[in-house]
């Protein structure tokens, strides 16, 4: 028996909906009633996601977004605005991971992830926001941050510095943002398999890593369906600034 939200009418955009936990909250949102406003950077798989979420009884819309560009952000957010209907629910989703030990970081590099995770989250959230309070709305806005935001692993500084912004910055816009009625949380996965880890657990570094975690196991983007639902459904009214660890208990012992 799977969780279920009552989302009909409403309308909600998902960044980096194009694979992995991304294209999982778009599915499931769509199931629950939200018509999904699809955006990334890979078109063409914005376009199949968007023929299986129709074939499925869903509505979709696809956009491309690129959340290094506060242009693209900002063109994305109005044309989806105006488009296809005011935006009830954001999942601020898209990141990249790219291990790299501290001592080898350049610049450019650091820029990448940070533009990406941290950057890109807070003028995405920003540019919804800004719609929601000119139309009187209220809203949902859930960044996807991670364990890493809390408890730091080797060879993910930037990744987790970044992580703990989004985290951060989850609570700052919950604080700002309340009086107009829009709730921010955030969540923090422990490891999911996707393409952000892709190849990881066959090596001997990844079974170890398995090994060490309570249950043996890493999580499917399935896993989150059930937090994705209760963080965008409008029944649940009284929970902003919420910084929500789902782990499995890795991050334990
Ligand atoms: P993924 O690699 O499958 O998905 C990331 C998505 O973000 C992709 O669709 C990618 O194209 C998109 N993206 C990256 N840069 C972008 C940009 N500049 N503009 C627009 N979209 C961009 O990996 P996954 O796991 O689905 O990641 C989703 C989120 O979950 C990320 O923020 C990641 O950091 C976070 N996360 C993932 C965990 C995991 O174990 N899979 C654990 C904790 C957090």
């Amino acid at each position: 028996m799977g969780f279920s939200a009552d989302l009909s009418g409403k309308i909600a955009l998902v960044t980096g909906a194009t694979s992995g936990l991304g294209e999982r909250f778009a599915r499931v949102l769509a199931k629950n009633g939200a018509a999904v406003a699809i955006t990334g950077r890979r078109v063409e798989r914005l376009e199949k996601l968007k023929t299986e979420i129709e074939a499925a009884g869903g509505k979709a819309f696809i956009h491309p977004l690129d959340v290094t560009d506060v242009g693209s952000i900002r063109a994305c957010v109005d044309n989806v605005w105006e488009q296809f209907g005011p935006i009830d629910i954001l999942i601020n989703n898209s990141g990249i991971g790219e291990p790299t030990l501290a001592t080898d970081f350049t610049p450019e590099h650091y820029d990448k992830v940070m533009d990406t995770n941290a950057r890109g989250a807070f003028f995405v959230a920003q540019a919804v926001a800004k719609r929601m309070i000119a139309a009187g709305r209220p809203g949902k806005i859930t960044t996807v941050a991670s364990l890493a935001a809390i408890d730091v692993v080797k060879g993910l500084s930037v990744y987790a510095m970044s992580k703990a912004a989004a985290a951060h910055m989850t609570r700052a816009l919950a604080l700002e943002w309340a009086r107009f009625g829009i709730d921010v949380n955030a969540i923090c996965p422990g490891y999911i398999v996707t393409e952000i880890n892709e190849g990881t657990w066959e090596t001997d570094l990844g079974k170890k890593m398995i090994a060490g975690f309570p249950r043996k196991r890493i999580g499917k983007p399935e896993d989150l369906d059930g937090l994705i639902l209760l963080l965008s459904s409008p029944d649940n009214g009284f929970m902003t600034g919420s910084v929500i660890v789902v782990d499995d208990g890795q991050s334990l012992g």
